[in-house]
């Protein structure tokens, strides 16, 4: 613990150089978070085009495989293991009108049906944290895309900031495994398929930052309703069992990490050797 020497207590409380006014100025104006439309530009900037196959691995219920297909114009394979979340991409994709060029199957990263070498781009967003064997994922992964082929990969790592604590509440709850949390962990079993690591870019807060300065206030929602939950726990937990109430409270807490730097959200381009 520190003291609170009068040298401390200066830093706190003493004059700074600048004035409130300064200070507000200089911290609380927008830095341009890019939104999270930038994953698709990014995919738009790799040269996907109408003639080419997508593949959407832990597609849930379909929205970016048809968001993506419609853009594009290409043909898309989403694959998820919830079959309920498949049955909905089913229904969205023949809602859309797009069943002649979009399909959606129960389907696992680690097995995927799918031909050696025949597909162009493969869209993993926000999944590869609960895939156990990682290796044999990306290796699938390696094996189905075409050479040269690429894929884009949303996946969001802990920092040195998240505490043991915090860190074993989130991994338990949420069904993720924890070797995956470490972005070395991921660029080395990506090298080790056969991947190169084309491009890295670390999205950390910005997605978060955009949300609130567009005045959704996804963030600043989730902390408020895990303050809520917290202090509504014996009427909550009785209405919606205690897995659930704890996996909304970890789901709520995954957004205020990444708001506060204890979780950073990375993008990768991984690039198939050939
Ligand atoms: C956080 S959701 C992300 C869904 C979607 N990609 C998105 O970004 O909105 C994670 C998804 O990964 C799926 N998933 C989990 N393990 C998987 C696996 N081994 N193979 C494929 N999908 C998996 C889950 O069922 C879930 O739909």
């Amino acid at each position: 613990m520190s003291n609170s020497t009068d040298e401390t207590l200066a830093a706190v409380y003493g004059e700074m150089e600048l004035s409130d006014e300064e200070f507000y100025a200089l911290t609380d104006r927008s830095l341009a978070p890019r939104s999270a439309g930038m994953l698709a530009d990014k995919l738009a900037g790799l040269g996907i085009d109408a003639g080419q196959h997508l593949l959407d691995v832990g597609c849930r219920d379909g929205d970016h495989t048809i968001a993506l297909a419609r853009r594009f114009g290409c043909t898309a394979l989403g694959i998820d293991p919830v079959a309920h979340r498949i049955a909905q991409a089913q229904a969205a994709i023949a809602e859309a009108g797009l069943s002649q060029r979009v399909r959606a199957v129960v389907g696992r990263i680690e097995a995927i049906h799918a031909d050696d070498a025949s597909v162009d781009f493969i869209w993993c967003r926000d999944m590869l944290n609960h895939v156990a064997d990682l290796r044999a994922g990306l290796a699938e992964c390696q094996r189905v895309l075409c050479p040269g082929g690429q894929m884009l990969v949303y996946q969001t790592f802990s920092t040195d900031l998240l505490e043991a604590n915090e860190a074993a509440f989130i991994y338990n709850t949420m069904a993720i495994v924890p070797q995956n949390q470490s972005d070395a962990f991921f660029e080395n079993t990506a090298r080790s398929v056969g991947f190169a690591i084309a491009e890295k870019d670390a999205v950390a807060s910005e997605w978060r930052e955009f949300w609130e300065e567009d005045g959704s206030r996804k963030t600043a929602n989730q902390l408020l309703r895990i303050a809520r939950m917290r202090r509504n726990r014996e009427e909550l937990i009785p209405r919606l069992g205690e897995t659930n109430y704890n996996v909304e409270i970890a789901d709520c807490l995954w957004g205020v990490y990444q708001m506060i730097g204890k979780l950073c959200p990375t993008v990768y381009v991984l690039e198939k050797y050939g």
